[in-house]
């Protein structure tokens, strides 16, 4: 069992948290309520320089209780390493809970209501208001839109890139906005920006493993390294748990 881990979030930040609109998630059959809210993942203590906005918890992460830490984390983990950066950021999702189904029109508007909206976007703050941050990567349509729904972000540079679990156009995406990510985020202290583009769609060797340091004290080593698989959508929306 690995002897780092994260210790949680610090009293300011465990009081916002506190003020998450779980009754408003769980009045809403759209949302997988069974497990805890997963709120975060990486730096609350103001050393964050990039925030990565993610769209909602799957099975690795309600196991963790962090935001993206199986197989798309670990992917976002790559791509950040590829930037130079071991640890100065913080990741937050559009959703606390996960969705059934896909982020689709009904999602959006759920997205861009109260007491969602307000909620989110008092993170977001959180994060603008303590941290120096160079910029703000979001993966998919929904991080997209909540980003665009943050009235106090509009001045950050944004990278609006393909979530990693996307059917195609991942690599492409990801390519086009490298050059901008790398002039933008000033690597961490011995991290190696390496520019060199992903050929196709990013896979299992262009994934990091999620660093201990992320993850709760007591998951077991292997945990963050690979993780477990879900599928969604068709008439049978279910997460299926497998390790791969
Ligand atoms: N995908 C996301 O966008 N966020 C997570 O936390 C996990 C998977």
């Amino acid at each position: 069992m690995a002897t780092k881990f994260d210790h949680g979030p610090n009293a300011a930040w465990e009081a916002l948290f506190a003020k998450a609109p779980i009754a408003a998630f769980k009045a809403n059959p759209r949302f997988r309520t069974e497990f805890a809210p997963v709120f975060y993942r990486g730096r609350l203590d103001g050393s964050a320089r990039i925030l990565v906005i993610g769209q909602d918890p799957s099975t690795d992460e309600i196991l963790a209780q962090r935001c993206l830490v199986g197989n798309a984390g670990q992917l976002v983990q790559g791509l950040l390493k590829k930037l130079g950066i071991a640890k100065s950021y913080v990741m937050l999702n559009t959703f606390l809970y996960g969705i059934h189904g896909q982020y689709d029109s009904a999602m959006r508007n759920v997205s861009a209501s109260e007491p969602f909206l307000s909620f989110r976007n008092s993170l977001f703050d959180r994060v603008k208001a303590t941290c120096t941050i160079e910029a703000v990567i979001a993966f998919g349509v929904g991080a997209h839109e909540s980003y665009d729904k943050w009235p106090a972000g509009q001045t950050l540079p944004i990278f609006k890139l393909t979530h990693p679990t996307a059917k195609s156009g991942i690599g492409a995406s990801w390519n086009a906005h490298l050059a901008g990510m790398l002039a933008a985020i000033t690597p961490d202290p011995g991290g190696v920006q390496h520019p060199t583009p992903y050929v196709g769609n990013p896979g299992k060797n262009n994934r990091a493993d999620i660093p201990r340091t992320d993850l709760n004290f007591g998951v077991p080593d292997w945990f963050g390294t690979g993780g477990t698989h879900s599928e969604r959508g068709g008439t049978n929306d279910k997460i299926t748990w497998s390790v791969t």
